[in-house]
């Protein structure tokens, strides 16, 4: 799975860019996005309930569906792909992860500095204003809550169908991905753009780009390196064989 041309790259690999998609979760007990509902939410399409106007015409339906997914993602804990990448930011020059994940885990495992594209559910702000809070408001009378500060109901902070991404998080994660000789693609079916639109550059500008996914994706024939593996899996053989096993070698 891991040629010896890949460990060579990524031994000399100077800035190191990760984009993770809801795979990288799943391992987790996390859903990834596409995957078919659960339970009591069985009959509603994510699409529908993750946008502005699902919220304006039904925003209890919105604040409890996102409150059952909170449960979900407070429920769980990260997993070796979660931990591995924390740790490859140690292990290179420069290192940048990006996120489509609202979920948390990475910061839980210990990445710094994550760039969120799509907000995070630990975080809720008022639907007018944007003021953001720490956390979930909960048992309050009304449902949703309202705000603090301006008095209109409150949201989960993750970005909806419709809306645009946060400018500063998407111009950061374009500049370290224009910056990048190595991408991975980690857990993340590359249908959603702008954020697939980042692996699309990074093999424009001749980026070295890994894409790990255990099914194929678009973006598959145009990646450098494609392993067909769990992240849970290959992340951790990936630290081992490029750099702690040359860590023995030097030692
Ligand atoms: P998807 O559910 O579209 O894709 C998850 C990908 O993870 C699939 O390609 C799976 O094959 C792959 N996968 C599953 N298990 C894996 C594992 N153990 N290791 C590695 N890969 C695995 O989720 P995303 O691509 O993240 O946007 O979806 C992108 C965005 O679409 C989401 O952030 C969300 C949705 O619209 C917003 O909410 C704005």
């Amino acid at each position: 799975m891991i040629s010896q041309n890949l460990v060579k790259r990524l031994r000399e690999a100077h800035k190191i860019v990760v984009m993770t998609g809801a795979g990288v979760s799943a391992e987790s007990g996390v859903p990834t996005f596409r995957d078919a509902q659960t339970g009591l939410w069985a009959k509603y399409d994510p699409t529908e309930l993750a946008s502005p106007e699902a919220f304006a015409r039904q925003p209890k339906l919105v604040w409890d569906w996102y409150k059952w997914r909170y449960g979900l993602v407070t429920a769980v804990s990260p997993n070796p792909a979660h931990y591995a990448l924390a740790e490859m930011a140690h292990l290179v020059p420069h290192f940048t992860l990006i996120t489509q994940n609202i979920d948390n885990l990475h910061q839980i495992a210990g990445s710094e500095g994550v760039i969120e594209l799509h907000g995070n559910i630990r975080r809720t702000k008022c639907s007018a204003k944007g003021h953001i809070f720490p956390g979930w408001p909960d048992d309050t009378a009304v449902q949703p809550p309202l705000c603090a500060v301006c008095g209109s109901p409150m949201r989960p902070d993750v970005v909806w169908f419709g809306e645009s991404l946060p400018r500063h998080e998407l111009e950061a994660a374009t500049t370290a991905t224009l910056q990048a000789d190595v991408f991975f693609s980690v857990g993340t079916s590359s249908q959603v753009y702008p954020a697939a639109a980042l692996t699309v550059e990074a093999i424009k500008k001749g980026a070295t780009v890994i894409e790990i996914n255990p099914h194929p994706t678009p973006l598959t024939p145009h990646v450098t390196f494609s392993l067909a593996a769990p992240a849970g899996e290959v992340l951790p053989q990936l630290l081992a064989e490029v750099w702690e096993r040359a860590a023995v070698a030097t030692a």
